[in-house]
């Protein structure tokens, strides 16, 4: 492997960032939204997007997992932490940084609308369509991204990157 390349810098991130709030501002001002912000990976953008949103809301925690150590998902999802408190009549917004085959997000809504929320919206920060297996419909998108192996702002390789500021990606060397 080699170091990460920049793909979005932070400058670009604030700004989609500012974007979605506005955008979710718009829609739910005045309900009390839940936001659900999936763990790990979703962390560092929900942290920015709910003080971005600037409202009352509130934040709870999902903890999924599907890839494990590898690239690759292991195409089962595995929750760790789910939702303990009643969704009925809420407006609830899930939060994902990166929607790749759809499977976590897939698995996620049916598990939240079983919980029969008022209303239930997906807001993810990057959309890498090009990998989808399952169809997903996003309802607050920030960017579509290329078929590269992304890290960065929450985001991991092997629990590896999280902490970068910008949105990176690594290749092999012999692809680099
Ligand atoms: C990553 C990412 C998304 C999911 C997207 O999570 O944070 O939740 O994969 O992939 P998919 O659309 O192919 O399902 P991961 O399972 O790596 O766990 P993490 O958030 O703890 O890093």
């Amino acid at each position: 492997m080699i170091a990460p390349r920049v793909l979005i810098p932070r400058d670009e991130i604030k700004k989609t960032v500012l974007r979605l709030a506005r955008e979710i501002r718009r829609d739910l001002s005045g309900t009390n939204p839940l936001f659900i912000c999936i763990l790990k990976g979703s962390v560092v953008f929900a942290a920015d997007l709910v003080r971005a949103v600037n409202m009352p809301l509130e934040l709870d925690f999902l903890c999924l997992s599907s890839y494990g150590c590898g690239t690759e998902t292991s195409g089962r999802v595995k929750m760790r932490l789910g939702i303990r408190q009643s969704l009925v009549g809420r407006h609830v917004v899930v939060l994902e940084d990166i929607v790749d085959t759809g499977l976590t997000v897939n698995y996620l809504m049916a598990y939240l609308k079983r919980k029969r929320p008022a209303g239930l919206r997906l807001c993810a920060l990057l959309d890498k369509p090009s990998r989808r297996r399952v169809p997903v419909d996003i309802d607050y998108l920030g960017l579509t991204v290329p078929d590269r192996f992304i890290v960065g702002y929450g985001i991991d390789w092997n629990q590896n990157y999280r902490y970068l500021p910008d949105i990176c990606y690594i290749e092999d060397e012999g692809n680099g």
